[in-house]
């Protein structure tokens, strides 16, 4: 596995994580043009699963640092004559491809692809990792709040199924924020501290709102599709109760008058879109990162 591949937040320590979210700050600054010093880097982008956000925003990183950017059509691939993602891959990398990025059903998928030298991104994998998400949730909250210590972060949905809500968790509590979960009982994961969404709401600094992950086999039994939004999603009456300077977050596809009132998308708190734009940010740092350039200011390694 080549050591700047980036797989799960359990790969990064806390000054590799900093690292990140500081030179992601500084391609909205003063290096927005940097680009790769050798020009078409090929980089093939394989999403096993859909995307719009993830998928197009590492495109678009990939893109303004000077990479090729080829999108690999999964569908269409020799997958689907039975071909293993480790012979895809080892192709792939034959045929002069210079990093991989991967969104895949399996949790960790790349247990499989350890002989591969080339980089490797994990766009997610399952239930289990979304380190970019979770590192442009990290750029969002930074710049809001300055810094995670003691940061009160609640996170609410259906966190059973959320890859966003393991990365989350392990990544916000390295770095000294109080993570707390609200939600459908049935959707509670073991092990994970879970309060009660109104009587924890006004203590939140981020209130982040997951969608149900019905792709992952997400249901309730109890619960009719009209009455998710009152019972357990953010509502205008929710809204008007969060602390002065809190913020809603929510990793998108956001399903409207599901998990969030319509309304509250835009909402002068919610910073929704903003993590959109700050998702090709660290997506420029992981992928300069995982071509081996060191962090901004400092020496090459
Ligand atoms: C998330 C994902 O795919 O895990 N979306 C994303 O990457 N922005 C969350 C989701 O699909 O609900």
């Amino acid at each position: 596995m080549n050591k700047y591949s980036l797989l799960s937040m359990h790969d990064l320590s806390v000054e590799e994580i900093n690292a990140i979210l500081d030179d992601a700050l500084l391609f909205d600054n003063s290096c927005s043009d940097w680009q790769l010093p050798q020009s078409k880097a090929l980089v093939a982008n394989l999403f096993f699963e859909a995307s719009t956000r993830t998928h197009y925003s590492f495109e678009s990183a990939e893109l303004q640092l000077g990479c090729k950017a080829v999108d690999i059509a999964t569908q269409a691939s020799s997958i689907t004559k039975g071909e293993s993602l480790y012979d895809t891959i080892r192709t792939l990398e034959e045929a002069g491809y210079d990093m991989f990025v991967i969104r895949h059903s399996t949790e960790r998928y790349y247990d499989e692809l350890k002989t591969i030298d080339k980089p490797i991104l994990n766009a997610g994998d399952g239930a289990a990792d979304h380190p970019t998400q979770c590192l442009l949730d990290l750029l969002t909250m930074k710049q809001e709040f300055g810094s995670f210590e003691g940061l009160k972060v609640m996170i609410a949905g259906d966190i059973l199924h959320s890859r966003v809500a393991a990365s989350n968790r392990y990544a916000l509590e390295l770095l000294g924020a109080e993570v707390r979960f609200a939600g459908p009982a049935e959707w509670a994961r073991e092990g994970y501290p879970t309060v009660d969404f109104d009587t924890y709401l006004p203590e939140a600094d981020v209130v982040m709102m997951l969608r149900i992950q019905k792709e992952r086999g997400a249901s309730l039994s109890n619960v009719a599709d009209g009455d998710y939004l009152n019972r357990y999603g953010l509502t205008k009456e929710r809204y008007a109760r969060m602390k002065k300077g809190a913020i809603i977050m929510h990793p998108a596809p956001v399903n409207r008058g599901v998990e969030i009132d319509s309304d509250l998308v835009e909402a002068d708190r919610s910073r929704i879109f903003k993590q959109m734009a700050n998702g090709v940010l660290v997506r420029k740092a992981v992928i300069k990162r995982g071509f081996g350039y060191a962090p901004f200011g400092s020496e090459n390694r």
